[in-house]
């Protein structure tokens, strides 16, 4: 699958790079960003290990929109981070032209590739994206909740000792209105996994106060998506929600055709939060 990676020269993006290549996810990588000697500088630090992961992927960084020609995939990483004590949606002002500009050149460069958006505020600027780029909805997705879904899950096995496999899901915004959804048995306690759940939703905010910024556990989430896109599968991204007309976190049906809303019955409760991520997200779209 050859990949472009917009951001490329930013901690998530050359994380990802480097995270595709050691999964051997990719054979071609181009790492686009406005800084082009850094994303030069990522992609030779990245090849330097070819002939230790005994890879011929190839990969090459610049600005140059041209080089995103037949891609089957973009990532978007590219645009400001959260500084300490910053909501997600207060990054909408800096990143929405940067990313609607990021889409209406990849869907002139490569017009028959899937947008995968990872800058946040990331279901705003999914929506961006896909209208932007006049994509089909299944063409652009977001990173969504899949990475708040890892957390949970990690932490569950770590507190609870649930297995990893367990149905333990985190849907809606990835920001401030996400919910949990559990399928588990009973014999959990209830405020135990809400209690898992809180430590969850801050920790991103924990490790950004600590370190500035998170990449490793964003990278490998964003592998993952790519990985299931080759081979088929689920996992929770910012899909597109026909009933309410914007992306927010939601079990998704993965595939190299796209992506796509998964059949998942909610709760009248889980049902109700989502409507109030739909509004918190479709708020910030309009404003
Ligand atoms: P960073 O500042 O390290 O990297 C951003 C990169 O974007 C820089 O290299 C910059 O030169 C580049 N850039 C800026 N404008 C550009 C443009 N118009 N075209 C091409 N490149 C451009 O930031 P970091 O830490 O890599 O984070 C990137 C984004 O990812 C942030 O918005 C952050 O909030 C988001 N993020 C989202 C996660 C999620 O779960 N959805 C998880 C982690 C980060």
């Amino acid at each position: 699958m050859k990949v472009g990676i917009v951001g490329g020269a930013g901690r998530v993006g050359s994380t990802v790079c480097y995270t595709l290549v050691l999964l051997r996810l990719a054979d071609e990588i181009y790492l686009l960003d406005t800084d082009a000697e850094r994303a030069k500088g990522e992609a030779m630090d990245v090849l330097h290990t070819l002939s230790a992961v005994e890879s011929d992927a190839e990969v090459r960084g610049g600005s140059d929109y041209g080089a995103l020609e037949g891609c089957e995939l973009v990532i978007v990483t590219a645009g400001a981070p959260r500084k300490p004590g910053m909501s997600r949606l207060e990054l909408r002002g800096i990143n929405r032209d940067i990313v609607r500009e990021i889409a209406a050149k990849t869907a002139e460069h490569a017009p028959d590739s899937m947008l995968f958006i990872v800058t946040n505020p990331v279901d705003v600027l999914t929506y961006h994206a896909w209208q932007a780029s006049g994509f089909p909805p299944e063409r652009v997705f977001g990173l969504g909740t899949y990475l708040d879904t890892i957390r949970l899950r990690s932490m569950l096995r770590k507190e609870l000792g649930i297995a990893y496999g367990e149905e333990a899901y985190i849907f809606g915004e990835h920001g401030d209105s996400m919910f949990p959804v559990f399928r588990l048995s009973e014999s959990y306690p209830r405020e135990r996994l809400m209690q898992v759940y809180r430590e969850v939703r801050t920790s991103a905010m924990e490790v950004i106060s600590r370190k500035g910024g998170t990449w490793f556990a964003p990278a490998l989430a964003i592998a993952k998506v790519v990985e299931t896109l080759s081979h088929g599968g689920r996992c929770t991204l910012s899909t597109y929600i026909e009933e309410h007309g914007l992306y927010l976190g939601y079990l998704a049906e993965l595939s190299r055709r796209g992506v796509r809303q998964a059949e998942f019955e909610l709760t009248q409760e889980e049902a109700e939060a989502l409507q109030r991520s739909a509004q918190v997200v479709g708020r910030a779209i309009e404003e």
